[in-house]
Parts: C-alpha cells; sequence; structure tokens
C-alpha cells in the first residue's frame, strides 16, 4: 500500500507502533518495522545509555526504518533529542509537550518529525514548525489523553493542516484503519493493540489484564494534576482516583504515582498503572507483529472495496458467520459477494 505516510516514513504499511513508555523497546520495535510497519522505542524516562543500546540492538534486527520517541516533559528531553540526531533513527515520534525548540535540529539530521497532537490548534502550530506529519491522538487511547475523541479529533485535524495524518487512539484492527482512512488520515498509529504481540517484553500479568478487559474497563487518572492518564481500573486506579482531588493527599498521591507504571509493566497489575487504550475491550488474542499488520491491512483493504450497502452485508455476517469472515479476510476473497443468510440473527 502507498500512501503519503508510506512515502514520508519509507514503510509498507502506513502503521505506527505507537511508543510506549518502558515498554517498546528494541524486540519490538524492530518486529513492527520487519514486518513493514514503523517500529518506534520509546524514550520516556530511559536513561540515554540505555536508548543508545535499544537502537543499536534494533539495528542487528532490522535495516528497516525505525523511530524513537520523546516524551516532552521528560527532564532530560534536551540531551536525548541532541543524542536522537547521532544515532541511527528514521523517525522521531513526540508526546506531551511541543517539540518546538528541536524540530529544525531534527531536520537538520534528516530525521522525519511526527508530534503527537490532541487538537487541531496544536496540528495547525505544529505544521507551521515544520513537521513532517501530525499524530492525532483521541482520548480513548492508552497513556496520557487529551480531551477530544478520535472520531471529531481526525477530521478537524484533517481539515487543519495539509500535511499527513495519522489516527490514534481507538485503532486495533482493519475496521479501525478504515474508520481512520474514511475521515480523512493516511496512517494509523497503535499502541495497546502492540502490548499482547508475542514481541513485547511487558510482563504476562499485563498482556493477561488487557486481553480479559471489556471496553468499560479503563479509567483516567491524574485529570486534576494536569496529567491525565488512561488505565485499566485495578487498585491502583481506584486509590489515584480517591486522592487526587484531595489538596491535603499531595505527598500521599506523588507516592501513589512515582514509579506506577514501572510496578505495572514488571507484573504487579493491581498495585501500579496498567496503562491502555479503550481498545483494549476488543484485543483478545496474541499475535505476532507481522500478523497484526498483515491483518490489519488485508482487512481494511477488503473492507474498503465495498459499497456502503455491501458493507452492511459485512457487518451483518461478522455477527453470525465470523469464522468465515475471518477465512475470507485471511484468504483474501471478496465477501461482499457472499450473502447473509435469510433469517439469519445478529446474536
Ligand atoms: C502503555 C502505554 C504507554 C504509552 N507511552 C507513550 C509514550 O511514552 N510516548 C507517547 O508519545 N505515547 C505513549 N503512549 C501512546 C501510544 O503511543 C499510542 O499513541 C496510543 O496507545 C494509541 O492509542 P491506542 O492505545 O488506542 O492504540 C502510550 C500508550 C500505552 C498504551
Amino acid at each position: 500500500m502507498r500512501t503519503r505516510v508510506t512515502e514520508l516514513l519509507g514503510v509498507e504499511a502506513p502503521i505506527i507502533q505507537g511508543a510506549m513508555a518502558r515498554i517498546s523497546d528494541a524486540r519490538l520495535a524492530a518486529a513492527v518495522s520487519e514486518a513493514g510497519g514503523l517500529g518506534v522505542i520509546a524514550c520516556g524516562g530511559a536513561p540515554l545509555d540505555w536508548v543508545s543500546e535499544q537502537v543499536a540492538e534494533a539495528r542487528t534486527m532490522t535495516d528497516k526504518p525505525l523511530g524513537a520517541n520523546v516524551m516532552l516533559m521528560d527532564p532530560q528531553a534536551p540531551e536525548l533529542a541532541k543524542l536522537l540526531c547521532e544515532l541511527d533513527i528514521d523517525v522521531v515520534t513526540t508526546g506531551a509537550g511541543s517539540p518546538a525548540e528541536f524540530i529544525a535540529m531534527w531536520k537538520k539530521a534528516d530525521i522525519r518529525v511526527l508530534p503527537v497532537v490532541a487538537s487541531a490548534t496544536q496540528a495547525r502550530r505544529m505544521e507551521r514548525l515544520g513537521a513532517d506529519a501530525i499524530i492525532a491522538e483521541g482520548t480513548e487511547s492508552g497513556g496520557h489523553v487529551g480531551e477530544l475523541a478520535t472520531m471529531a479529533l481526525v477530521p478537524a485535524v484533517c481539515n487543519a493542516v495539509r500535511i499527513p495524518v495519522v489516527a490514534a487512539g481507538g485503532v486495533a484492527d482493519g475496521r479501525g484503519m478504515l474508520a481512520a482512512f474514511a475521515l480523512g488520515a493516511e496512517g494509523v498509529q497503535c499502541g495497546t493493540r502492540f502490548l499482547t504481540v508475542e514481541e513485547c517484553t511487558v510482563a504476562e500479568a499485563y498482556k493477561q489484564k488487557v486481553l480479559g478487559a471489556r471496553d468499560s474497563d479503563t479509567i483516567v487518572t491524574g485529570r486534576d494534576s494536569g496529567h491525565p492518564v488512561r488505565c485499566l481500573k485495578n487498585r491502583f486506579a481506584r486509590e489515584a482516583r480517591k486522592i487526587e482531588s484531595d489538596p491535603a493527599r499531595a505527598a500521599e498521591r506523588e507516592h501513589l504515582y512515582s514509579g506506577s507504571l514501572a510496578r505495572a509493566v514488571s507484573g504487579d497489575v493491581e498495585g501500579g498503572s496498567v496503562m491502555a487504550g479503550q481498545v483494549a475491550g476488543i484485543v483478545s488474542e496474541r499475535k505476532t507483529a507481522a500478523d497484526v499488520i498483515a491483518g490489519m491491512t488485508a482487512e481494511a483493504e477488503l473492507l474498503a472495496t465495498c459499497s456502503l450497502e455491501k458493507l452492511a452485508t459485512v457487518n451483518a455476517l461478522r455477527n453470525t458467520q465470523r469464522d468465515l469472515l475471518n477465512t475470507e479476510v485471511v484468504q483474501g476473497s471478496d465477501p461482499c459477494t457472499t450473502h447473509v443468510p435469510t433469517g439469519g440473527s445478529n446474536g
């Protein structure tokens, strides 16, 4: 598939594996890049030595384009920004702030720059500053979140800028990918979907929690402190919500938040922040990164060949004959020519 995003990034599929702090390391990023998407090493909160090691390690696993992510609220962001110019990195994505002061330096180092934004105003500003593309991330997503939902944000951002837009937040399969393209995007970024792939090194208990989650099992902590984060409901989230609006409990809150993602990543899925998006509700199987990318692309491509009427037929089949549809999607035959059995139920 060729879009402005695949051309810009030099990849085969317009699918970016979203950075996941303490989780998306060399192994996951290299597997995604090797499979034709863009793998992104998360640098947020990581020592600079670790970043250099991970980039070098990923390079032993793939020679395809590779990304790194800078969390701009990270105190070492300026040093990290410089380091990335010296490392073998093709793309930088940024989160939690404005990368204004670094964009010129990265572009001089021939690095593509894709800031994550949560509003059309931010997107316009990033375009003016020279960003190569925009990642518009809706509040459904896991990790740090804004206010607008993907469904409203993506078309608003697409109306606001001329550079390509990548949709993030709530995309986990071909249906989501096609929907993102219908809203105006030219690529997608997925985080939660990649949490459960074989190459993801997060603790097994974390994967199980995501696989077992329902659509309503996420919650946002930290709104009152100005750092809203979407995670799965657990003891940590309940305690956080209880104390976060009480000024008298600031020290207690600080203690609870400190190292909360690290605790979850190493397997404490009750005491830590199990960051994941609402789409965890439809992530119910383990796959390899390559299967995720191939399956998502094939399903989106196939559904895109249908008229709305035929799409409705496919949607009815999805409920009545899910296995049949999946087989046909994998085999690449046209589900649009398949008829819904008369009297079929949606159950
Ligand atoms: C566990 C976790 C950690 C994340 N950490 C980061 C991060 O360090 N930097 C960043 O820019 N985005 C981060 N994100 C957001 C993802 O890169 C991605 O945009 C988001 O997960 C997309 O939404 P989805 O979860 O619905 O797929 C994180 C998301 C998750 C689930």
